[in-house]
C-alpha cells in the first residue's frame, strides 16, 4: 500500500504516494524521471547514485524512501543556478576536462559539492576522501581532483 511523504526536492516542497519498498534512487529515476542520478551497481559500490541529503552526500540506491520525509534532497538536477548557468564546480570539471564518458560525473559533483558546501579550502586529501566511493571507469581521477582543487575556495 503506497504511503504519501512529504520533503524537499531541488528546493521545492514536494509530495507524493510512495510504495515504502522503494529506494530514494527508483524514485527519483522510474516515477520522476530525474535521470541525472545514475544506477550502477545499485547496492552500495559505486557512488553513481549519489545525492545530497541535509547537506550529506549519500548512495541514493540504499536508502529507502520512506526515510526521506520533512528531509531536504539535492541531485544534480538542482546544482545548476537559476539563471541556468553551471554552479563553479560544475564548470570546473568542465574546464578541466575531467569528464569522459560522464556517467560517473553527476555522482562525483554531489559528493564534492557536498564537502565544498561545508569546507571553502577542503585539503587534497579531504578531496580525495569525499569522492572515496565514487568509481570512474574513464579518467584515472586526477583531472578530477584537480577539478574540485580549483573551485576550492573560490567558489
Ligand atoms: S548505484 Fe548506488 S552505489 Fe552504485
Ligand atoms: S567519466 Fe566515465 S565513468 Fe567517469
Amino acid at each position: 500500500m503506497k504511503k504519501e511523504i512529504t520533503f524537499t526536492l531541488n528546493k521545492e516542497k514536494t509530495i507524493m504516494e510512495v510504495d515504502p519498498q522503494w529506494t530514494l534512487l527508483h524514485l527519483l529515476r522510474e516515477v520522476l524521471e530525474m535521470t541525472g542520478t545514475k544506477e550502477g551497481c545499485g547496492y552500495g559500490e559505486c557512488g553513481a547514485c549519489t545525492v545530497i541529503i541535509d547537506g550529506e552526500a549519500v548512495n541514493s540506491c540504499l536508502y529507502p524512501v520512506m526515510e526521506v520525509e520533512g528531509r531536504s534532497v539535492m541531485t544534480i538536477e538542482g546544482v545548476a543556478l537559476k539563471d541556468g548557468s553551471l554552479d563553479p564546480i560544475q564548470q570546473a570539471f568542465v574546464d578541466e576536462g575531467a569528464v569522459q564518458c560522464g556517467f560517473c560525473i553527476p555522482g562525483m559533483i554531489m559528493s564534492s559539492k557536498a564537502l565544498l558546501d561545508k569546507k571553502d579550502k577542503p585539503t587534497e586529501e579531504e578531496i580525495k576522501e569525499s569522492i572515496e566511493g565514487n568509481l570512474c571507469r574513464c579518467t584515472g581521477y586526477v583531472k578530477i581532483v584537480d577539478a574540485i582543487k580549483s573551485v576550492a575556495g573560490g567558489r
